[in-house]
């Protein structure tokens, strides 16, 4: 792979349904584009995971909250991986690890997506421990009951997830 592939920014991508972003997803973002310069973050439509918010949401709140960090591109997709990997020539692929509750599927959904397609390598980062626990689903839930999210995810997911589950009690910080 020359240098200069390296550094285009269609190479290397961060897939994920972000319903919605958490802190978490921020520093695995944060750590890849230190390591490869650039990274395009893949919203995955996800139908079928049936989303709190709609595309455009989801991809507003990664805009705002990344509007300072430079070398990074959002896209979006509907379908497999794998192919968007092939269309647009994509080597890498970033993953979260949390814990090792997550390595069961994250090992399954990447021996399935190189038998896809045998030139995407799938790198997992670590977020910092502090956001080994987090989770969107989690975030989600603690809303729901009235809980504080406020360190957990951006000011603007706190908000919208307040109006989301008519939930005034929720503090904004
Ligand atoms: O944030 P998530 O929900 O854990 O991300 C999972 C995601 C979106 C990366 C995964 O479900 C995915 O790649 N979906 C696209 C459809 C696909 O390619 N499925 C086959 C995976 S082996």
């Amino acid at each position: 792979m020359s240098e200069k592939r390296c550094r285009n920014n269609r190479l290397v991508v961060y897939p994920g349904t972000f319903d919605p972003i958490t802190n978490g997803h921020l520093d695995i973002i944060k750590r890849a584009v230190k390591l490869f310069g650039s990274l395009i973050v893949l919203v995955v439509r996800h139908s079928e995971k049936s989303p709190l918010f709609s595309l455009e949401e989801r991809i507003e709140f990664i805009r705002s909250a990344t509007v300072n960090c430079k070398g990074i591109e959002i896209d979006s997709f509907d379908g497999l991986l794998m192919n968007y990997a092939k269309e647009k020539g994509i080597r890498v692929i970033i993953r979260g690890l949390r814990a090792v509750s997550d390595f069961d599927y994250e090992f399954q959904m990447m021996q399935l997506n190189r038998r896809l397609y045998s030139e995407v390598e799938t790198i997992f980062i670590m977020p910092r421990e502090e956001y080994f626990f987090l989770s969107s689903s989690t975030i989600k839930e603690i809303v729901s009951y009235g809980g504080d999210v406020s360190s957990f995810v951006p000011k603007l997911v706190v908000e919208k997830l307040r109006l989301k589950f008519k939930r005034s009690d929720v503090i904004i910080k």
